[in-house]
């Protein structure tokens, strides 16, 4: 798979629970764009050219959206894309996205996927050869839908329907940095993840059973 124009991809882990922000640099223009606030400003603004266009959330959970007061009082001009129903969309410099929209920074072009389930709001961004996943997917596993909008259907929907029906060569960027590395291409995770190994919505349900009864830490 090859990406539409030059692009690079910055992690900074920090946060609430070894949260993950993202740094996207459109190589031929300089435009930068956020993926999620999840981390103190301090620790990006080294890599921040002048200001970046936009932030865009994965989900409406706090942790994700913890330093988004932050990013805006020192960026100004920043615009946050967001799912439309989300709990955030109170910001007037929010531009609410639906499923299959685009965004455009500079020659890069990122497609919202809405893949509810983790959380109602959730949206995966995709910008080939790259798939920021929130809490939909991380390295190892789903996400989990222990939250009051989660939802174990639509979850499996969007990781079966909509994550791996992509090409499995795509590098899967989630939320957080729960997993033995911080990415990992998307055949790679199914290789490692019984969660993405199911046969269908039953079987999805009783190995997330079976993950729940056995865990230890992580959201
Ligand atoms: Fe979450």
């Amino acid at each position: 798979m090859k990406p539409s124009t030059d692009f690079s991809i910055r992690s900074f882990i920090g946060g609430y629970d070894k949260n993950i922000t993202y740094l996207i640099n459109c190589n031929r223009t300089g435009a930068q764009v956020l993926v999620d606030a999840s981390v103190e400003l301090s620790q990006i603004s080294p890599y921040i050219n002048n200001s970046p266009l936009a932030i865009m959330i994965t989900h409406g959970h706090k942790d994700h959206t913890a330093y988004l007061d932050q990013y805006i009082s020192h960026h100004p001009s920043l615009v946050i894309v967001g799912h439309y129903a989300s709990s955030i969309n109170h910001y007037d410099r929010y531009k609410e996205i639906h499923d299959g929209e685009v965004i455009k920074v500079g020659e890069l072009t990122l497609l919202a996927i809405c893949t509810p389930g983790h959380y109602f709001d959730s949206i995966c961004y995709k910008i080939d050869p790259a798939l920021f996943t929130g809490d939909t997917m991380f390295v190892g596993r789903t996400g989990r839908v222990k939250s009051a909008k989660s939802d174990i259907e639509e979850l499996y929907d969007s990781v079966y329907n909509k994550i791996l029906t992509l090409p499995h060569d795509i590098r899967i960027y989630p939320g957080h940095d729960y997993g033995k590395k911080s990415s990992i291409l998307l055949k790679e995770n199914i290789k490692m993840s019984t969660l993405l190994q199911a046969k269908n919505l039953i079987d999805f349900k009783e190995k997330m059973k079976n993950y729940e009864d056995n865990r230890k830490s992580g959201s």
